[in-house]
C-alpha cells in the first residue's frame, strides 16, 4: 500500500533519513511529489536531486505535511522549534522520550521508532511504539515506511524501544565483536590473519542465515550442538561456563545505564 498522506522529514539530507526515504521510493511506496524535506545548511546528502521540496524552514516543512519525521540527531531537537499539533509526528531518535517530544512540540500524536544502520540494505529490525491517538491509517502508514526498509514491529510499551536502542540499534556491532573475537584467537593459534578475517565472515555472514527467517532458532542450534557432544559441544560449555552470557548481559546494561535507564 502506498503513501497517501503529504510526509516530511525534518534532517531529511541525513544518514538515516535518506536511507529511510531511498527504502521507500525503492519499493515503490512513497511519491517524490507528495515529499518535503529540511535542513539547516540546504544540502541534500545522498538524495542530491530528489524532485521533492527542499527547506530549510522546518516551519514550512510542518505547512506543507501531514506526518513530520524527526530524523535530527538527539543534541539537536532542542533547537528545532515547530508545532506539531494535529500532525502524525514519527521520531526515530535514539532516547528522547514521548512525553519530551510532545512537550517541545506539542504533538498528540507520536510514534517513536528505532531503525537500524542496516536500513541502508533494506535489513533493519525497526520496532515502533504508538502514544496517544495514533489512527489506524497511521499505524498503516508507519508499517508501509518501515517494512520498506527491513522488518518492522509495533511494541507494547516505550521501553522497548529504549532496550532496542542498545540491542538492535548496534547494527552490525556485536556479530563483528564475535568476528574480532574469532579472529584474535585463530591468529593466535598459528591461522594467517587473511585467512581468519574470511572465514569468520563468512560464518557470521552467512552461516547464521541457518536460523534466519522466521522458523528458524538460535536456541535449537545451540542445544542440537550441545547433544551432538562433539568438540563444537566443547566449546559452546566452555563459553557458557566462563562468562559469556554475564559479559554479554553486563555490556547491554551498560548501553542502558549510558542512555539513562528507562525514559
Ligand atoms: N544512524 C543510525 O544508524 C541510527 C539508528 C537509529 C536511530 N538513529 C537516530 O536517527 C537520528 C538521525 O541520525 P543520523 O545518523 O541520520 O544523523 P545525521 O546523519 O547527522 O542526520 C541528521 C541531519 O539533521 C539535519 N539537521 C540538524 N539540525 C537540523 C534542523 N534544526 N533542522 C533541519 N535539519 C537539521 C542535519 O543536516 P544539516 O547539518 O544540514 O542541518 C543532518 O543531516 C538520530 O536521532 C539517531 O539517534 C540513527
Amino acid at each position: 500500500m502506498a503513501i497517501a498522506e503529504r510526509l516530511g522529514v525534518i534532517g531529511g539530507n541525513g544518514w538515516l533519513g535518506s536511507a529511510l526515504i531511498q527504502g521507500a521510493l525503492a519499493a515503490g511506496v512513497l511519491d517524490p511529489a507528495r515529499l518535503s524535506l529540511s535542513s539547516r545548511t540546504g544540502t541534500q546528502g545522498r538524495l542530491q536531486g530528489l524532485a521533492a521540496v527542499w527547506t530549510q524552514d522546518n516551519a514550512e516543512l510542518v505547512d506543507r505535511s501531514e506526518v513530520v519525521i524527526l530524523s535530527v540527531r538527539p543534541e539537536q531537537f532542542a533547537d528545532i522549534a515547530v508545532d506539531l499539533r494535529g500532525k502524525l509526528a514519527v521520531s526515530v531518535m535514539a532516547g528522547i522520550s514521548c512525553a519530551a517530544i510532545a512537550d517541545h512540540t506539542g504533538a498528540e500524536r507520536i510514534v517513536r521508532a528505532l531503525p537500524n544502520a542496516a536500513a541502508a540494505i533494506g535489513k533493519s529490525f525497526t520496532p515502533w511504539y504508538a502514544h496517544g491517538d495514533v489512527t489506524d491509517a497511521g499505524k498503516a502508514l508507519v508499517r508501509t515506511l518501515f517494512a520498506a526498509s527491513g522488518e518492522e514491529v509495533e511494541v507494547p510499551d516505550e521501553f522497548h524501544i529504549d532496550y532496542s536502542a542498545a540491542l538492535t540499534g548496534s547494527g552490525a556491532a556485536f556479530p563483528a565483536l564475535l568476528a574480532v573475537s574469532l579472529q584474535a584467537e585463530a591468529v593466535d593459534q598459528g591461522l594467517s590473519p587473511d585467512f581468519a578475517e574470511r572465514a569468520t565472515k563468512s560464518l557470521l555472514c552467512d552461516a547464521t542465515q541457518l536460523f534466519a527467517g522466521p522458523d528458524g532458532s538460535a536456541a535449537a542450534i545451540v542445544q542440537e550442538m550441545i547433544d551432538y557432544k562433539g568438540m563444537i559441544a566443547a566449546a559452546l560449555e566452555t563459553m557458557q561456563q566462563t562468562g559469556f552470557q554475564a559479559s554479554v548481559s553486563a555490556g547491554l546494561r551498560a548501553a542502558l545505564a549510558k542512555a539513562g535507564g528507562r525514559s
